[in-house]
């Protein structure tokens, strides 16, 4: 039972019973594909959870790296009040434009804000700007980047916030710790980061589904 097939109709079964928004934010990833950009944005039922994570925090503010069509960007802007913000940061203009297309469909336009770049060059001005600090940052984008997207997301992330990273398992390739993969490597040393950073308390876990077999980490920012 523990199979590509189940993982995909369980998935499916999940997401007609308990997440009714999938609907709304379908026409996003139409598009996404209408573009050709990569089938590589969370699952229905993972965005969900992304929202309700958000919203159990009452998040107002969310950073999100790596925006690519905005699937997950709406999810988020979906968690929060009318004058909430989504900062999403997102290296293809391509991408950026499909995502601002899909934002402005949605009606979420005015709750989100793209800044196009390398992330790693976006950031001073996010902070330079005084938008934080943020409830909740996603780290999402080129893995190998992974340490210096979470040194700042814990400066920009406020105490009691949440900082989570997608895509650590990757079907198992985190556990070769001899690997020359730069993402792999960018995976298992911002685990290490985490492991050691004080102002964090942290775990991950294992996702199936319709992507397969990947996983999500999640730190809490400690008060
Ligand atoms: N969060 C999206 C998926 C993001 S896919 C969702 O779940 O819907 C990863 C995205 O990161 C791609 O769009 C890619 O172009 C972008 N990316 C890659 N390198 C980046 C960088 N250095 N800075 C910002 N974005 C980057
Ligand atoms: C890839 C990137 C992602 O963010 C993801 O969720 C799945 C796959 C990738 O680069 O292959
Ligand atoms: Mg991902």
């Amino acid at each position: 039972m523990s199979d590509q097939k189940t993982w995909d109709a369980v998935d499916g079964y999940f997401t007609e019973a308990l997440v009714p928004e999938q609907t709304e934010f379908q026409k996003a990833l139409d598009a996404s594909e209408a573009s050709d950009l990569p089938a590589i944005s969370v699952s229905a039922n993972v965005g969900k959870f992304l929202q309700l994570l958000a919203r159990m925090i009452g998040a107002r503010k969310v950073l999100e790296v790596g925006t690519l069509g905005g699937y997950s960007t709406l999810w988020f802007a979906s968690a929060l009040p009318a004058d909430g913000k989504v900062v999403t940061l997102e290296f293809e203009p391509l991408h950026a434009e499909v995502a601002r297309g899909n934002f402005r469909e949605a009606g979420y336009a005015d709750r989100i804000e793209v800044r196009v770049g390398p992330a790693l060059d976006s950031f001073p001005g996010v902070e330079a700007d005084g938008i934080g600090p943020f409830d909740l940052a996603f780290i999402d984008a080129d893995k190998k980047n992974n340490p210096g997207y979470f040194e700042w997301a814990l400066k920009l992330v406020r105490p009691g916030g949440l900082i989570l990273i997608d895509n650590v398992v990757r079907d198992g390739r985190v556990l070769d710790a001899a690997t020359r993969d730069v993402n792999v490597q960018g995976v298992r040393k911002v685990i290490d980061m985490i492991a050691k950073e004080p102002r964090v308390d942290a775990t991950a876990l294992q996702l199936v589904g319709i992507k397969g077999y990947d996983g999500l980490a999640i730190c809490l920012v400690k008060e």
